[in-house]
This record gives structure tokens, sequence and C-alpha cells, in this order.
């Protein structure tokens, strides 16, 4: 029969000391939530392991961002398997599971319960299916604690081992033998539910806290294990902007050795950001200092020179980016050039083989295949046709100082250089536009317009004016 599993993260705490204004869950970690890690953890473990799952999620301070968040994240995700346990004081992690299983009775019928944290984002469902494996290998055992060796115990839960189960002793509980022992509790646990809910009701808080401590749920005379595993370093938590640069640095580390087993080329990967949904083919290059924010995807055989920065942006294959452009929010079509300095603001889509050269800023426009703005220019509220040449210096005068107003530049055309266009305006297919033009009315197709004052030239005037 299918096993099933209700997975209880613990996210009632407010973080003190990170000094954030948002609560500790939903810090800010590659562009994901501190919270986020553990929950995909756990829904991995589940699914691999063919559980049937239901996520609780226990809150606390700043409850109603938490909820949202979640909500938002996962809704459609994990349909009706999310739910939010509320916990009106933070009288202790035992405490939390007492809340955790009041929210719903429905939490009190799976097989196991897992404990995690909020704030431990580097365990993966590698140590989730280790600890399973090994309550599900003894059939007599009630609960199994993760445990590792701490170079430095301070704070920790100690693992006291006995012949037959174990305790955690809290670190102001324990006395001055106690605190020599280095094995400690990482805070994660899988417990038969039936044996939880049980000792649950028997815990007091007449400990050195005045807390309800979920560890008093071990005990020497019952078939509880510690099971010890090799790195620490998966079970770091964070409490200070310190520590979640720290596990920043990690889980960063581990998304580049996933994007560079798949083919991804990079010249240099620890000068680039690249956040944790950031998706990326292989056969694509990045130079140093690039930043790949949220939401970017790169599409095969694409280049992104030093110093760009993308936003949100999804790129085509063969795409070059070059050094120190900048892209929000916009889509860049196969084999199309950006930059080098170009800026890309959101809303902008770049067709095929389109080139966008230095200084060129665009905002909210469209530019068809094989069109060019190669230098100097402001394209805004705009659509730019197939095949059109746009010179240096050209301007969609958009704004009224009230309103925006669109710029419709149809295929083929050539606009001379240090050219204006007045919106709202059309100009047609075929058209030429003379440089210095300032274009106040509509072109047709094939139409020609010259828009400045005539030259005037005075022969052997110069010297009037030269010193
Ligand atoms: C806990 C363990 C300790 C272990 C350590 C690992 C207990 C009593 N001790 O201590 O053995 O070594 O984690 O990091 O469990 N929380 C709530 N509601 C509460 C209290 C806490 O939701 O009332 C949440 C916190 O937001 C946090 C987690 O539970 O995510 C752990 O709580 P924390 O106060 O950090 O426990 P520790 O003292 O670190
Ligand atoms: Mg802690």
């Amino acid at each position: 029969m299918r096993k099933s599993v209700g997975v209880a993260v613990l996210a009632a705490g407010k973080g003190t000391r990170l000094k954030m204004p948002v609560p500790k869950a939903i810090a800010p970690i590659l562009g994901k939530k501190l919270v986020d890690f553990p929950i995909q953890a756990a829904i991995s473990f589940a699914q691999k392991n063919h559980l049937d799952f239901h996520i609780g999620v226990v809150t606390g301070h700043g409850r109603m961002e938490v909820e949202n968040y979640l909500e938002s994240e996962y809704s459609s995700q994990l349909n009706d398997n999310l739910s939010f346990a509320f916990q009106e004081q933070q009288l202790g992690t035992g405490d939390a599971l007492k809340s955790y299983f009041k929210h719903d009775s429905k939490m009190s019928e799976f097989d196991y319960t897992l404990i995690l944290c909020a704030d431990t984002p580097l365990i993966t469902e590698k140590e989730l299916s280790t600890l399973y494996s090994a309550i599900m290998q003894n059939d007599a055992l009630e609960a199994v604690a993760a445990t590792f060796e701490a170079m430095d115990p301070y704070g920790y839960g100690r693992i006291k081992r006995s012949k037959k189960g174990f305790t955690i002793i809290e670190q102001k509980d324990a006395s001055t033998e106690e605190q020599k022992i280095t094995e400690v509790n990482s805070g994660l646990y899988i417990v038969k539910t039936a044996y939880l809910r049980e000792q649950l009701e028997l815990l007091t808080d007449s400990n050195q806290a005045g807390e309800f401590y979920l560890t008093d749920v071990f005990k020497s005379d019952v078939d509880v294990a510690p099971i010890l595993f090799e790195s620490a370093e998966i079970f770091q938590g964070v409490n200070s902007l310190i520590q979640l640069e720290s596990v920043a640095k990690k889980l960063s580390q581990r998304k580049k050795q996933e994007l560079m087993q798949n083919g991804v080329y990079f010249i240099r990967s620890e000068s680039n950001h690249i956040d944790w949904d950031v998706q990326i083919s292989e056969s694509v290059t990045i130079y140093p200092n690039v930043e790949l924010y949220s939401g970017t995807q790169i599409a095969k055989g694409s280049v992104i020179e030093t110093g760009a920065i993308l936003k949100n942006t999804t790129l085509s294959e063969s795409v070059k980016i070059k050094a120190y452009s900048y892209l929000e929010d916009s889509l860049v079509k196969s084999s199309a050039q950006i930059g080098p300095f170009a800026h890309l603001r959101p809303n902008s889509q770049i067709g095929e083989e389109v080139k966008i050269g230095n200084f060129v800023e665009v905002k909210k426009s469209i530019f068809h295949k094989g069109s060019k703005a190669s230098h100097l220019s402001y394209i805004g509220d705009a659509e730019i046709g197939e095949n059109t040449n746009i010179g240096c210096g050209f301007v969609t005068c958009n704004y009224d100082g009230k309103n925006k107003h669109k710029t419709v530049v149809g295929k083929n055309v050539f606009i001379g250089s240090d050219s204006q266009t007045v919106a709202p305006v059309t100009i047609g297919n075929n058209c030429f536009i003379a440089a210095g033009s300032t274009i106040t009315s509509d072109l047709q197709d094939g139409d020609f317009a010259v828009a400045r004052s005539r030259q005037v030239t005075k022969s052997g005037l110069a010297k009037k004016f030269l010193k």
C-alpha cells in the first residue's frame, strides 16, 4: 500500500537577528525565499518515494505575508496539498507541532510526519530520502532525527545516545559534561504520526527556556534513532545576514555546477550571480561578471558578454548580448545582437536577426525581423517593421508631458541619422527619411520626407568668425 507523509514546515519565527523588514521564512535568497527550499525538497522527496503527502506550514510572525507568498507560489502545483497552521504565540517547537495537528484533523492520518525548519535551505531530497529509508527499514522505530558532528556544538541540542533510544539536551539545559557532546540535533525529523500525537500531549515546559520542546519526544527507553550525517554543512541554518549570504553562496555553487554539467560554459563562474530559477540551455557561454536574475531563460548557443545584467528576460537561440547591456522583462529572438551598453526596458520584443547597438534604449517596443538601431537612439512605445534601418541618434518623441503615444514604422524604411518622430505618427513601408528630420505627420508607403531648414553657404565668410 502507498505510504503517506504529512510535512510540517516550521516557519513561525520572526528572525529578529536578520534585521529585515520581512519574516525570516520569506527572506530573499537567489530570487526565491528561504522557505521555498525546504518546501521544494519535501515535494521532490514525496514524489521520488511515491508518498501521498500534504504540506502544513506553521506560521506566526508575519503570518499573512508568508501565507500570501506561498499561496501564490504553490497553489497551482500543490492544489489542496498546502495549508497553514497559525501558531499564535511562539511557545516552542513542540507547541508549533501542536498547532500543526490542530489546524486540520487530516494531519493526524498520515503514516509519518516529516518535520523541517523554514530556515535550513541547504537540505535536499537526498537527505530526506536517507532519513526516510532509515525509519522504513526498521518497523520498530518510532522516530528518527538527523544529526551531525558540529565543530562548535554551542547552541544546538546535544544527542545523548543510550542503549535503546536517545535524548536531546538543549544548550540551556545541558550540564558541563553534556555540553562536551559534539553530535548535535539538526532539527530535521521523521516521526510516526501516531507516536508523535501521543508524545505531544505529554510535553511540558519545565525546562530552562520555559518552552515546549519538540525534542522531548525522543526518549532513552523508546525505539528512536539518531541518524548521523557526514556533512554538517547541509544543515546550516540562517539566523543572520552573514549566514544568509553564506547559504546563498552554497546554493549558487550548486546551481552553477548543475548548469556546467548540462553544458553551460562559464569563463569564471565565481564572478556570476545566477538566480535559482534561471534556465540556461547547453552551448551557452557566460562571460565574467554577468548577472542573471529571476525569470530569465536562455536558449542554446547564446553568448552573454561581460557585465551584462538580465532580469526576467528570454533569449532565443544564438543571441549575442554584448558587454554591459541591461535587459529587463524582455524577449530577444534568435540570432539578434544587443549592445554593448544597450538598455532594453520592460516589454521590449526584439525580433530575429535584429541589431540593437551601443547606447540604444528600447522601451515597450517591437522590432521586427532584421531591423537595426545601431547607435545612440531612444525607441519607446514603437513598432519597427522588418529590415528597417534606424540611423544614429534617432528619437521617438513619445511623451507630451501627460500621455504616451505610439510610433509605427513600416518595413524597409530608412531613417536618417539625428531624426525624430513626434508620436502619434505612422510611417508606411519603403519610406526614406532624410537625416536631421523632425517628422510630425504620417508618411504613406514609398514617401520621402525631409524636415529641416535649408543650408545657407556664404563663400569666404568663415574668416570673420575664426579667431
Ligand atoms: C532547535 C532544536 C535544537 C536543534 C536546533 C537546530 C528544539 C527545542 N531545539 O533549537 O535541538 O539543535 O533547532 O537548528 O526544537 N519555531 C516555531 N514556533 C516556535 C518555536 C520555533 O515555528 O514556537 C520554528 C522557528 O521559526 C524555526 C524552528 O522552529 O524555524 C526552530 O526553532 P528555533 O527557535 O530556531 O530552535 P533552536 O533553539 O535553534
Ligand atoms: Mg534555530
